[in-house]
């Protein structure tokens, strides 16, 4: 291969898909936890399913011994190379016998056995899922390779929590050994290792149960430190309404007796569907109302009903290989993003999903590492938990749910399960299951195999004689490089035509856009409509349709569908900002829409009125720019267009805050709803100055009854740079030094500020709290910070946040990767920075060695 440049890591392709020689009937795992290592014996019965040597995988793993069928291995039996053992002349069945050492207290990648805390606050948690099973033992880690675990964990009882899948058969006392003791667990589902867990600690447990739709009594648990133990009713509620709307919505119930939940404060992402014991980021599973933000709590709500629903989309039905990730992460954002619809207001929830989809998973897939959903080949399959695998995923589910309808959805969705249960499957797989009722479904293949947003664009004329409205609609794709010629996706594009008279709807219909151009024509239009396209997002494309202004100002009046509501408030900011659609429109007809709207709305439905001031962050702006992006001048017109609606509203701040009084908590979407527009009107009243503004925030902060009420205020006094801002941060502090996730905030507040220097960033780099074997600290600082573009495009910011990657390069490969995808688009700059990004760059890959960040850097 002599194009290939010698360090250049290896791919793996979807097109090589082989099965597996041999299948795992049965594993016991013996895993004894020491001092300063943990010895790991291991027990697999293998059955040949197909010619070929067994393959092992393993990594960073010592090995001590390994014997087939009772008779010692020898080099001469097996070859060991590059994380992996093949073993020749094997019979028909094996046993294998292996025993490795581990070192589970220097793994700070946190893949595989590892440990967390520090001092005499220290526990032992796994992650696995894709590949860290590999560092625990040699094992066919693959997802297509399903097996039966037995576990044995062995420990000082310093760790009184000893838990892993499944049922617990037995516990006691270690024979010789007084200070140690065993638990032995099994799990009686065919599982794939990505989903085995194990946790020695020394935890808590809030208990509760659940009766299912089928009659069993399943016990629930969740763990965590006796500190946190009371902030887990939220996330337990949670766990049981999601127990519940999958038998309502679905028809799966639980199938094990017990289900667990571990928090742990060391987790490089938010958490992990293990079989009956899922292992959460403290983060996404802990919650109170005076430690933690609305949109947090209502966050973990959602994780937690993530993690339920992987247990049908997922474990018992899983991926063939690491390529059909989107068939469980789609389908399971999917189904977690219409439960949370059931929690508030579905456009409110809709909004939300789809500003997420356009700030990160767009911008993704406009830069160079834009992939299909379900990609064709990858150097490290941990850099593919991607938006675009995750949420472009869902809405690909969306679609097709849409198309079909509800009852054929669910007609669809039972025969998934029905035909597949047990089985690790593929993309393929999944749309012949839902195409029963209709086999046009299955053309939505091409959706997971092209990468690029496309474009709809559109006009519409109108025929008074015939009274006719003819609408024309055409799709362009981006040709991404790699990839054949982008073909016409089928895109279904929900339309409504409203009178321009009464404001009434005459017309509702799905247009389905599946060729490069289509006309589609609608009767008996008495007057020419104004039209409202993509109603709830219908589809995850960019929509260019040739409005005047004064349409869009209607259509926010006028639009019952609260989705397309907040959709023309954003398509006029892009519109002001970035002459989207080619349209440079002055702020007027957007500025007086709001004001109409604002009063009115803010009393109805408070946190929809919430979202209509959005306009996007500078960071969502440049998402949209692909060339020649001045991050200073993105920031002063957005922020001046901030100023223009805070002051165009200057008379109503007042009396909105006013009407808008602190209550007593209450975690319901209307008092939710409150909290999020006090928030807002507040930091639009300091934003145009306002008198007394500054005295609401400081009583606000005062008073708080809750985190979102406190958190908001002082965000506001720093990004406003209040006097006395300083006196609020340090006092926030002291009120909550002895709570982690809450000094993630704090970290966050400053490194986001508006103000952030280099300087800044790099002294709480250096705070004593902070610590850089918590992903959650890094990410406080260095995520927020990177919200900041005219700071991180600096070379004062670049070189610290190359640094950063550089320094976690070895140390969490994982981490760093997924940090260093912030830089993707630096492509995109305006010279002299575009070349001073590059020469960055360049020398960052110098100075790293993981496949993950190589592979991040591989478009450089
Ligand atoms: N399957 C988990 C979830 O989506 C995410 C695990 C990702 N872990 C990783 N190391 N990339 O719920
Ligand atoms: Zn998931």
């Amino acid at each position: 291969m002599p194009d290939v440049p010698p360090h250049a890591p290896s791919k793996i392709n979807l097109k090589d898909y082989t099965k597996p020689s041999f299948d795992v009937d049965t594993v016991h795992l013996d895993i004894k936890l020491f001092e300063d290592y943990a010895q790991v014996d291991s027990t697999l019965e293998m059955v040949r399913q197909t010619a070929g040597d067994i393959v092992l995988f393993g990594e960073s793993l010592e090995l001590l011994t390994i014997t087939m069928n009772g008779k010692v291995l020898t080099t001469e039996d097996y070859q060991q190379e590059a994380g992996k053992l093949t073993i020749y002349n094997v019979p028909e069945r094996a046993t294998l016998d292996i025993q490795v050492r581990i070192c589970p207290q220097t793994n700070t990648a946190l893949e595989g056995l590892y440990m967390a805390g520090s001092g005499d606050d220290t526990m032992f948690v796994t992650q696995c899922e894709p590949e860290g099973f590999r560092k625990i033992t040699f094992y066919p880690d693959r997802p297509d390779v399903l097996a039966i675990f037995t576990t044995r964990l062995e420990a000082d009882k310093r760790y009184p929590t000893l838990l892993a899948n499944g049922n617990l058969v037995e516990a006691g006392e270690v024979a010789d050994a007084p200070d140690r003791h065993y638990a032995i667990w099994h799990d009686p589902t065919n599982k794939p290792s990505y989903l085995f867990a194990c946790v020695v600690a020394d935890l808590d447990v809030l208990t509760d149960s659940y009766t299912t739709s089928e009659g069993r009594e399943v016990l629930l648990e969740l763990y965590a430190k006796s500190a946190d133990i009371d902030k887990c009713d939220v996330g337990m509620q949670a766990l049981k309404d999601a127990m519940k709307w999958d038998e309502v919505n679905y028809g799966r119930a639980y199938d094990l007796d017990r289900y667990m939940i571990v928090a742990v404060s060391q987790f490089n992402m938010g958490a992990m569907e293990n079989k009956g014991l899922n292992i959460f980021n403290t983060a996404c599973v802990l919650s109170s109302p005076e430690t933690t933000t609305d949109a947090r709590s209502f966050s973990v709500k959602a994780i937690i009903a993530h993690e339920y629903f992987h247990n049908w989309t997922g474990n018992r039905i899983t991926c063939r290989d690491w390529f059909q990730l989107c068939l469980k992460e789609g389908f399971t954002v999917y189904r977690d993003q219409s439960f949370s619809a059931d929690q508030q207001s579905s456009a409110v929830q809709r909004i939300d999903d789809v500003a997420t989809l356009r700030a990160h998973q767009f911008s993704e897939d406009a830069g160079p590492l834009a992939h299909p959903v379900r990609p064709e080949s990858f150097v490290e399959i941990n850099n593919f938990y991607t938006t675009t695998v995750y949420e472009k995923g869902a809405e690909i589910v969306r679609m097709i749910a849409n198309t079909l309808g509800p009852d054929d959805f669910r007609k669809g969705t039972d025969e998934y399960f029905r035909r597949y249960d047990g089985q690790a499957v593929t993309v393929e797989d999944f749309l012949s299951a839902l195409s029963i009722t209709d086999d046009k479904i299955e053309n939505f293949i091409d959706w997971y195999r092209q990468p690029g947003t496309p474009v709809v664009s559109g006009s519409q004329t109108y025929d008074s004689t015939a009274q006719t409205l003819t609408i024309t609609l055409n799709q362009q794709t981006r040709h991404v490089k790699g990839f054949d010629a982008p073909k016409p996706l089928p895109i279904p594009v929900a339309t409504a035509l409203f009178d321009k008279d009464s404001g009434a709807i005459v017309a509702e219909r799905m247009l389905l856009l599946d060729e490069a151009t289509q006309t589609f024509v609608f009767e008996n239009v008495a007057s020419e409509p104004v039209v409202s396209l993509l109603r709830d997002f219908s589809a995850p494309v960019q929509l260019n349709y040739d409005y005047q202004d004064a349409d869009l100002a209607f259509l926010l009046k006028h639009e019952t569908n609260g989705f397309n509501r907040w959709q023309v408030t954003q398509m006029l900011v892009n519109r002001i900002l970035l002459q989207g659609q080619g349209v440079k429109s002055s702020p007027d007809v957007y500025l007086e829409a709001l004001a109409q709207t604002l009063p009115v709305l803010s009393a109805d439905d408070a946190m929809l009125a919430a979202r209509l001031l959005d306009i996007p962050s500078a960071q969502e702006l440049a998402s949209a720019i692909s060339k020649d992006y001045d991050p200073v001048l993105v920031k002063e017109q957005r922020d001046g267009l901030y100023k223009q609606v805070a002051d165009k509203l200057k008379d109503q701040w007042a009396e909105l805050y006013n009407n808008l009084p602190m209550q007593s908590y209450e975690d319901s979407a209307e008092a939710r709803g409150i909290r999020a527009l006090r928030n807002v009107v507040l930091d639009m009243a300091l934003t145009a100055n306002v008198d007394d503004a500054a005295d609401w925030a400081k009583q606000q902060y005062d008073n708080a009854s809750c985190m979102t009420e406190r958190f908001g205020a002082l965000k506001t006094m720093v990004n406003h740079q209040l006097a006395g801002a300083d006196k609020y941060l340090a006092d926030f502090y002291e009120r909550f030094q002895a709570n982690d996730l809450v000094i993630d905030l704090w970290f966050s507040v400053q490194a986001a500020a508006d103000d952030v220097t280099p300087d800044m960033v790099k002294s709480l780099l250096t705070h004593t709290d902070f610590d850089w074997n918590t992903p959650n600290r890094v990410r406080s600082v260095v995520s927020a910070f990177s919200s900041q573009p005219t700071v991180l495009w600096t070379a004062e910011g670049l070189e610290m946040y190359t640094g950063v990657i550089q320094k976690l390069d070895d140390a969490n490969p994982v981490l760093a990767s997924r940090l260093l995808q912030v830089l993707a688009r630096w492509n995109t700059l305006a010279e002299p920075r575009r070349q001073m990004a590059h020469e960055q760059l360049v020398d960052l890959q110098k100075n790293v060695s993981s496949k993950h960040v190589l592979e991040s850097l591989e478009s450089v």
